[in-house]
C-alpha cells in the first residue's frame, strides 16, 4: 500500500468507528488532511463546531490563524499534515476525556508512521500530552525535542493565543523559528540516518599462472 492508500484507509475507519463515545454526537468525523510526504505534522486537539460541520480540521477561526502562522512561517497549509488527537468533536467543545484519548490514539500512531514526519508541532497541551507528559507549555514551548526517529516542537493552541492575547507574541515568535528548526532537524536525521551497508561486488579470482 502507497502512504496515500494508508491515509485513506485509517480515514475511512475513523469515518465509521464506535470506539468511543464521540461517536454520538459527531456529524462529521475528522481524520486530517495533508501530503502523505510531509515533513511537518501539526497536531491538535479535536474538531470544534466549524471541523465537525465539515469534516476537516482547523477550518475556524484558529484554523485561519494557524494558516497565517504558517504562511509567516513562509509554509503554505497544503504543504503540512493537520490533524487532531480526537477525531470527534466533544460536545460543546469540551476538553477530551482520557479515555476517548486513548481510544483515538490508534489511529493518529498509524498517521504517524504512515507519514514519518521530520517534525512534529503539538498544538496545545493535549497533543504535547502525548510527547512530553507533565511538561508545563509555558516553559517548554517553541522548543525542538528529538523523540525517536524525529523532533517534537510543543506549541501554544492558535485557539488559546486568540483568546489570551498575552500568548500572541510567543506563538508568532515560535512558529518564525520553524524553518531554521525544520533545517536543524533535516540536518540531524540525515545524519543518523542508517547507512546503506553495500556488499563489494566479488572480487573475480584471478589464479595466477605465474
Ligand atoms: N482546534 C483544534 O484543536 N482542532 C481543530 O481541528 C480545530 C480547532
Ligand atoms: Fe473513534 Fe476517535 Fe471518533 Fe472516538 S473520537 S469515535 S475513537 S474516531
Amino acid at each position: 500500500m502507497t502512504t496515500e492508500e494508508t491515509l485513506a484507509h485509517i480515514a475511512k475507519e475513523v469515518s465509521v468507528c464506535q470506539k468511543c463515545a464521540l461517536y454520538h454526537s459527531r456529524k462529521n468525523s475528522v481524520p486530517g488532511e495533508g501530503p502523505a510526504n510531509s515533513e511537518i505534522m501539526c497536531i491538535g486537539e479535536g474538531p470544534g463546531f466549524h471541523e465537525n460541520e465539515q469534516g476537516r480540521p482547523f477550518v475556524g477561526a484558529a484554523g485561519q490563524f494557524l494558516n497565517e502562522l504558517l504562511a509567516q512561517a513562509g509554509m503554505k497549509r497544503e504543504e503540512v499534515w493537520i490533524g487532531n488527537v480526537v477525531k470527534c468533536r466533544p460536545p460543546g467543545n469540551r476538553d477530551p476525556l482520557p479515555e476517548e484519548l486513548s481510544a483515538c490514539n490508534e489511529y493518529l500512531e498509524r498517521q504517524i508512521a504512515a507519514i514519518n514526519p521530520k517534525i512534529i508541532i503539538t498544538l496545545g497541551r493535549f497533543s504535547m500530552g502525548k510527547y512530553m507528559p507533565g511538561a508545563k507549555i509555558s516553559s517548554v514551548h517553541g522548543q525542538m525535542r528529538r523523540i525517536g526517529d524525529r523532533f517534537v516542537i510543543a506549541m501554544f493552541h492558535p485557539a488559546a493565543a486568540l483568546h489570551q492575547a498575552s500568548l500572541k507574541p510567543a506563538i508568532m515568535k515560535d512558529f518564525a523559528q520553524l524553518p531554521k528548526l525544520l533545517e536543524q532537524a533535516r540536518a540531524a536525521l540525515k545524519r543518523s540516518a542508517p547507512t546503506q551497508v553495500e556488499t563489494p561486488p566479488e572480487e573475480p579470482k584471478q589464479l595466477s599462472l605465474f
